[in-house]
């Protein structure tokens, strides 16, 4: 433990954090690169094999960058994705990134300190930064963008240089400190404990882009909507924003207890999948887009204008199928298999389109992050664990025994720290704040 860490921690101010030594090690999570392949033949890849927490060397930071001491992280599915070493070794992100300059060569290294959501404090700024100074509480975008390539200023997500910080770039969130650009901070919702705050930005921020944001499905007031996994990372946040501009969510879960959660956030029409009449074959049943939308159409009168879709293989037949004439099918993933089939004659005959939506621009981070600020987004955390067990964290969300967000403390020593305004909280509700919280599995 380091006397930065402490300082920190007991809210010292900013020359003091200055003038208090900046380690050059620290306890982070991480993959390593000699254990890539240790998977092979296996069925069920655990990946508490493959995570660990240790020291690792503080990295040096370059004039765009700033060190933060990480408060609290999150889990997210791309975590399980590095642990895997699938679709392909994230070490293969951190080479290539590696070659683009000496800066980009700091990350390639036989370990990946994984994590892409984060919250903090600011507690080195390189020479060039100019908005955040030491001491600043921040929550850490994970879309990194290249500030020389000209695409990065229409829409960061199209640039090709785009990535996924903790994901495809090392130095991520879960960790005592971690490195990030300056363009990733973004101010911490007073209101929310270190953990909550961390939890939100990779699920809120994408299923933003993909509903409201110009480029995804553009919802409309009064359009049905339908999210699968619900009270997953993607869903809890998405059917909020259905819900904040006027349409009618419905969501899918596994269970009762699932329901009642999304019940819980005021959504009115929720299908229990397994209480479908699909029988052992699940949404693999040759019937299972009739029976969907038969089930949609009962509760919510029609069909959905937007798919909200992250699954593929075993749901995006049953997507296209169930979409309303001239709908949307916004995908952002494909957590059952990256191959999917579907009866295209479903897309082409009734106009309906499939849009790719991956992570979030700037903008749509900050707009995001505002909702929360607001209190008009809350956060769907549900579990907290300490760093060191970051692989069973891990572990819980690979194997979907999670709820909402799955958080991890990092510097602070206990949940509820962090909260500069309580008075805000109490007028937006604990209950609200806490709903995930208080149902944890
Ligand atoms: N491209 C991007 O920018 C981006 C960003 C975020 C996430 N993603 C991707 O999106 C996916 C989901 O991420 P997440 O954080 O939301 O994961 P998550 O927290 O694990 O949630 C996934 C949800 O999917 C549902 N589900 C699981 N298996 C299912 C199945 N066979 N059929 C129907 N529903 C099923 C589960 O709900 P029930 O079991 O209750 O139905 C679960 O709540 C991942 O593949 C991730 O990599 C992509």
């Amino acid at each position: 433990m380091s006397d930065l860490l402490d300082a920190v921690r007991a809210g010292a101010p900013a020359a003091d954090l200055l003038d208090t030594e900046l380690p050059t090690s620290y306890k982070a999570a991480y993959v390593r690169v000699d254990e890539v392949g240790i998977f092979e033949g296996e069925t069920d890849k655990d990946v508490r094999k493959s995570v660990h927490v240790g020291d690792v060397e503080m990295p040096e930071l370059a004039p765009d960058e700033c060190v933060v001491a990480v408060m609290a992280a999150a889990i997210n599915f791309n975590t399980v994705w590095t642990a895997v070493f699938e679709p392909l070794p994230t070490f293969h992100f951190l080479y290539r990134y590696g070659q683009s300059g000496p800066h980009a060569a700091r990350h390639n290294l036989p370990w990946h300190q994984l994590g892409s959501d984060g919250s903090g404090v600011v507690v080195r700024t390189g020479s060039a930064v100019r908005k955040w100074k030491v001491g600043d509480k921040v929550v850490i975008s994970p879309a990194y963008f290249d500030a020389e390539d000209p695409d990065t200023y229409e829409d960061g997500v199209k640039a090709a240089t785009q990535k996924a910080w903790g994901f495809e770039t090392n130095f991520g969130s879960l960790g005592e400190y971690c490195l990030v650009k300056a363009s990733q901070l973004m101010p911490k919702a007073a209101h929310l404990s270190w953990e909550e705050a961390a939890s939100n930005t990779l699920c809120a921020a994408t299923a933003y882009r993909m509903l409201v944001g110009q480029h995804g499905g553009q919802m409309k007031q009064g359009d049905v909507v339908l999210v699968w996994g619900g009270t997953g990372g993607l869903g809890s946040y998405a059917v909020q924003l259905v819900k904040n501009g006027g349409g009618i969510p419905v969501a899918v879960v596994s269970s009762e207890e699932k329901a009642e959660l999304v019940r819980g956030q005021g959504v009115e029409h929720v299908i229990n999948r397994s209480a479908l009449n699909l029988g052992d074959q699940g949404l693999a049943h040759p019937k299972a887009g009739r029976i969907m939308g038969e089930e949609i159409r009962r509760m919510a009168g029609e069909d959905p204008q937007i798919v909200f879709e992250y699954l593929g293989k075993e749901t995006f037949e049953t997507s296209v199928y169930v979409a309303k004439t001239g709908g949307k099918i916004v995908t952002c993933g494909s957590s059952t298999g990256f191959q999917h089939s579907y009866d295209n004659r479903r897309l082409w005959m009734r106009v309906k389109s499939i849009v790719g939506s991956h992570g979030f621009n700037y903008k749509e981070a900050w707009e995001t992050n505002r909702l929360f600020q607001r209190g008009m987004l809350q956060p769907t955390l549900s579990t907290v664990f300490p760093l060191e067990q970051t692989a069973e964290a891990t572990r819980a969300v690979q194997t979907n025994q999670h709820i909402g967000k799955v958080g991890v403390l990092c510097g602070a020593t206990a949940e509820h720290q962090g909260i500069d305004d309580p008075a805000l909280r109490e007028k937006i509700g604990e209950d609200r704040i806490m709903l995930y919280r208080q149902k944890q599995p």
